[in-house]
């Protein structure tokens, strides 16, 4: 998010003259609302002062070390910073919600900072930028795409690298284009020659030249065939390099989500992805294969046209041109109004389709509070204007499109006029104007056409651009250049590591632990203090903003991404079943391996005995549309899949927490077996799950609050003690 804007000139000039020395610039967001009006103020942090910029002069200047409890109003349709200046409350600015509220609350964050006098290194921000820094308007959804302001021909460029390999299967459609645009003007051409020598009424047909004229009728059949002939081909062509070329960019795609870092795939979410993959790349691929080549040859009849008109008559053709001028007026009012429309249109789509998403995935919600009837209204309200939108939409190309082609009909009834003149003056002959009135019909498709390029190539290039977006993404989390493949033992050491999604609100605060191999860490906390947040930095899922992670004395960052997960084996609260069979999820990570060790992974999960009481035992399909199992079924197949590649790290995050006590026992009986031997982090809610553990690591607010053994964190009577207590208060509540 950008929290660095360019001042205009005189309001830098301004800036330049208020400031004082030494003073440093961090922190520059407009405003927009004065009083009562709109303006297009600006709001500059430095490390010692806020100043309030309009219009080329300094409207106010505050004090950091005065202000205090730094604040956001979001009021109806505009949104409020707020400060208190030596303890008395002061409105700094206000500005119009949306896009600033987010940029402000972060100012919040910032001015504590500041006015404190902490550190003057300027925050930065990890949540997406949502508006084109250009232009201002917003991108596309989930991408930094402007629409207007993409960089036409890098993305060109990008594209024609791409290409290599296909490019001479996608020159055919282009040649065959023009083959086929020569014949369509031979046909008029042999036309006049038949109309001027057998038609008209002057030779009438002699009795001699029937044969002759069915020569000639047979001369258009044949050229009509060739013509078709080569649009199949071309149509088979385009096919084909289409289909190939799909092929390789959505193998592509799919190859680099595959790697990208967690924190990227969570920004964007499925829909979204699976969209880029599916719509988007049929969009590049269909404007490749098809509207290019239909460009290209319109482009080259259109020219081809115009030279015959002129050799043929070029006085005649300045009537062709005549309706030009009203024809560009109203293509050029359509396509302004159009690319409105399109953007709005979009809009409404998309919020249509966000909701639709948002219902169906929490569809349980919905149905459990009885609101099917309000969320049947809503989505109605979402479709009626989406309706109301294509309705006008409609209504604007059926009225546009006709007035179009009467205005470009024009040239035709004067040519009409004129041609027949000449034709009874005797200066021209009916075949000739025939072949005239023919080419004119031909150059004004393209014009007709024109309409619809700047929609397609905009669309064309948006998806191109979605799609370039995911492929150029440099991972967050990137191996080195030469990773270790190290054979993990287990020993884990986290050095005074500091991490945070967004960089001015660490999760984790310098947070220091050592484990033995072998040993089993509880970790406690309530919920929300970062205990998953640090098995994510063990596993490195993110990486660690300060501080390092250490497995046997070597820098996680310089192990093979490989290595370490395969690694590592993790059990979560909530299992994810694939569409496959019971044998095929167990060994999802070990997908060779034999039967014998699936089973002995099962046996070791206490999974082994219902497995083969299923329908069909390990053959029996399960995931989506698959048999269900139960919670605690899942959850034993799960342990099965962490156990097959015999982890050298177990993780369990709340595993057995979605369970019943008496399933939970079974399964903890597994888990114990699991455990020997390997370095294990278990993160528990029930503290009982936790006696075995050889160490608890208390985590509190982000810091390590406590760390001991069960006995010794007992006798310090700190957080876990009362914990502890909590819990077995409850449980003899529940059993009294
Ligand atoms: N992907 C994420 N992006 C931003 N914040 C997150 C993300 N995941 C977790 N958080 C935040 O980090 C904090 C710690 O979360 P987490 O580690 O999941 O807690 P716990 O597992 O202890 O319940 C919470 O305040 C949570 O809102
Ligand atoms: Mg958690």
């Amino acid at each position: 998010m950008k929290l660095m804007y360019d001042l205009p000139e005189q309001d830098e000039r301004a800036f330049l003259a208020a400031v004082g020395e030494g003073e440093k610039r961090m922190y520059c967001l407009p405003y927009n609302i004065e009083v009562d009006r709109f303006v297009s103020g600006w709001m500059v942090f430095t490390d010692q002062y806020i100043y309030k910029i309009l219009d080329g002069e300094l409207k106010e200047k505050f004090k950091m070390s005065e202000l205090s409890d730094f604040s956001t109003e979001n009021l109806y349709g505009s949104c409020a910073f707020y400060a208190k200046q030596n303890g008395v409350s002061r409105l700094l600015c206000r500005f119009i919600s949306g896009r600033n509220l987010p940029r402000y609350s972060v100012m919040v964050k910032a001015c504590e900072i500041l006015a404190e006098g902490g550190s003057k290194e300027p925050l930065t921000n990890s949540e997406p930028e949502r508006y084109c820094p250009k232009c201002g308007r917003p991108f596309v959804l989930h991408t930094k795409i402007c629409p207007f302001c993409q960089d036409k021909k890098e993305t060109y460029l990008k594209l024609w690298r791409m290409t290599r390999g296909l490019r001479l299967m996608m020159l055919f459609p282009l040649i065959a284009a023009i083959f086929s645009v020569i014949f369509r003007f031979v046909v008029p051409a042999v036309q006049r020659y038949a109309i001027d020598n057998f038609i008209v009424p002057e030779f009438g047909i002699e009795r001699g030249s029937v044969g002759a004229f069915l020569l000639v009728v047979v001369a258009i059949v044949v050229l009509d065939v060739f013509h078709r002939g080569i649009d199949v081909i071309k149509q088979r062509m385009a096919a084909y390099s289409g289909n190939k070329f799909t092929m390789m960019l959505r193998a592509l795609l799919f190859e680099k989500i595959q790697n990208l870092s967690m924190a990227s795939v969570q920004q964007k979410s499925a829909g979204d992805l699976m969209g880029r993959i599916n719509n988007d790349v049929s969009t590049v691929q269909s404007f490749i294969t098809g509207n290019l080549p239909t460009y290209f040859a319109q482009a080259f009849s259109f020219l081809l046209a115009l030279v015959l008109l002129l050799c043929l008559d070029p006085l005649m053709c300045l009537f062709v041109f005549i309706p030009l001028p009203l024809t560009v007026f109203i293509i050029i009012r359509f396509w302004t109004t159009v690319r409105q429309r399109n953007i709005h249109a979009w809009l409404i789509t998309t919020r249509t389709n966000r909701h639709l998403q948002d219902i169906l995935n929490g569809i349980r919600v919905v149905k459990s509070f009885g609101s099917e009837e309000r969320e049947i209204i809503r989505f109605e309200e979402h479709t009626e204007r989406q309706a109301a939108q294509d309705e006008s939409n409609a209504k604007l190309f059926d009225t546009v499109f006709p007035l179009l082609g009467f205005a470009l009909r024009l040239g035709n009834y004067m040519i009409m006029l004129y041609g027949n003149l000449k034709v009874f003056a005797g200066s021209m002959t009916i075949g000739a104007l025939n072949q005239f009135n023919s080419y004119a019909t031909i150059i004004y498709e393209p014009l007709m056409q024109i309409t619809a390029i700047p929609r397609n190539i905009s669309a064309f290039l948006t998806s191109l651009n979605k799609v370039f977006e995911i492929l150029e993404e440099e991972p967050e989390v990137a191996d080195i250049e030469l990773p270790i493949d190290i054979s993990i033992e287990g020993d884990i050491s986290v050095r005074d590591v500091t991490f945070g999604y967004d960089s001015y609100n660490p999760v984790l605060e310098h947070i220091n632990l050592e484990v033995k191999q072998g040993e089993m860490v509880g970790i406690v906390g309530h919920s929300g203090c970062g205990k998953t947040t640090l098995i994510n930095l063990l596993m490195r899922l993110y990486d660690v903003t300060e501080g390092a992670i250490f497995i046997d004395d070597v820098n996680i960052k310089d192990i093979s991404q490989n290595a370490l997960r395969s690694q590592i084996g993790v059990v979560l609260q909530e299992t994810h079943l694939f569409a496959g069979s019971v044998r095929d999820n167990i060994r999802y990570s070990k997908p060779f391996a034999t039967n014998e060790e699936v089973i002995a992974a099962a046996r070791l999960a206490n999974a082994h005995d219902f497995i083969i009481n299923l329908p069909e035992g390990y053959n029996t399909m399960v995931g989506e549309k698959g048999y269900s199992l139960s919670g605690g079924e899942r959850q034993r197949i799960a342990i099965a899949r962490a156990l097959i590649h015999n982890p050298r790290i177990l993780i369990l995050d709340e595993a057995t927490a979605a369970l019943d006590t008496e399933t939970e026992k079974l399964i903890q009986d597994a888990i114990n077996k699991l455990t020997k031997n390997r370095t294990t982090f278990a993160i528990a809610h029930r503290l009982s799950t936790l006696r075995n553990a050889d160490k608890l690591l208390v985590l509190d607010r982000g810091k390590v609050a406590e760390y001991g053994t069960h006995a010794e964190l007992l006798a310090a009577k700190g957080i876990y003690y009362k914990l502890v207590m909590a819990q077995q208060r409850a449980a003899l509540q529940k059993q009294g």
